[in-house]
């Protein structure tokens, strides 16, 4: 009798735990954008591979636009575990203090995308991620998204049209010197409340690649678009380091796996879903865009040169000079 009370008491025990374990480990990966972007093709791309990969035994539920957490906000659900997987823009490391994020920031640090890549798939960019282990999260990869182009209701021909304008950032110091350096107002906001922002007048401007810009409709409030390549925008995936680390072991090399192949496709979309983007808000007929001529370019370049120097101390002067050596390297 005394047995099979014992025996009850476990089963009534372990019970629920055995049926937790038989279900399938569910991933679930927050964004803020749309679906439609180079970010939430690519977590779809890694949810069809994952699931694939572990026969069922992984499920990843995508929650885009904000669903489930905001900017910030998302950052502390993965800490706290209430999501698996986030991959925040480059900008929106500060909070981990992970600032040397913000590198990727400043103005025409990088030529094109073949001189970023070159970081993001070198030692810097491993060494980068590698280090964001020390703050409680795994760094999976470098995802692209592309370059950012200015926008605002009046043309930015010149750095000096930027006077005065309130414009929305990412929460990044090294945004917050680009703008003030061209004489504009920074204010950093959630992404989810730029385009409410921009009707409603709260700011003037703003920056972003072209698919992001399109996706959230800016250009019903954005009557000029300047294509300036100014700065870059991509993401880290990240996800929580205990819950990786308690994966079975097969299961992460799974996905691992899943996740490189999601990588490449990232890469293989962004830019064309970025020149997509910038056809379609042309076509809307009403965001007036303008190609910056060379000449042009270089007055942006030299008012916008003074930024590095100021932010070398918060980004760390020695992976600047790193990543501009490893740009020119042959
Ligand atoms: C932004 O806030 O502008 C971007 O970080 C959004 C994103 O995730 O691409």
């Amino acid at each position: 009798m005394k047995l099979f009370a014992i025996l009850f008491t476990c089963l009534l025990t372990y019970a629920p735990l055995a049926a937790a374990q038989q279900g399938p480990i569910v991933i679930r990966f927050s964004h803020v954008v749309a679906a439609d972007t180079p970010k939430g093709k690519a977590a779809v791309r890694f949810q069809q591979l994952a699931e694939q990969a572990t026969n069922g035994r992984v499920r990843v539920q995508i929650y885009p636009n904000s669903q489930l957490y905001r900017d910030r906000e998302e950052l502390e659900a993965l800490q706290l575990g209430a999501v698996e997987m986030i991959a925040p823009s480059l900008s929106k490391f500060g909070p981990l203090d992970a600032r040397e994020f913000e590198v990727f920031d400043l103005p025409f640090l990088f030529p094109d995308e073949a001189a970023l890549h070159r970081i993001t798939n070198g030692p810097i960019g491993a060494g980068m991620l590698q280090r964001l282990r020390l703050k409680g999260v795994i760094g999976l990869a470098f995802w692209d998204n592309g370059f950012k182009s200015f926008s605002a209701n009046r043309p930015l021909l010149a750095p000096t049209d930027m006077a005065g304008l309130r414009m929305r950032i990412q929460p990044s110091r090294v945004l917050d010197a680009q703008m003030r350096a061209l004489g504009a107002q920074p204010m950093a906001m959630r992404f989810g409340e730029v385009y409410a922002a921009l009707e409603a007048g709260v700011v003037d401007g703003t920056e972003n690649p072209h698919s992001n810009f399109y996706t959230q409709n800016l250009q019903n409030v954005q009557s000029h678009l300047t294509v300036s390549n100014h700065g870059y925008l991509g993401y880290v995936v990240i996800v929580n380091r205990k819950f990786w680390e308690g994966l079975p072991s097969d299961i992460r090399q799974a996905l691992e796996a899943a996740m490189r192949e999601a990588t490449l496709y990232a890469g293989s979309i962004a830019q064309e879903e970025n020149e997509r983007a910038l056809e379609a808000i042309r076509a809307s007929g009403e965001t007036q865009v303008h190609v910056l001529t060379e000449a042009e370019l270089k007055e942006w370049k030299s008012a916008l040169a003074p930024v590095s120097v100021e932010m070398a101390d918060h980004i760390g002067a020695q992976l600047i000079s790193d990543i501009r050596q490893a740009i020119e390297a042959p």
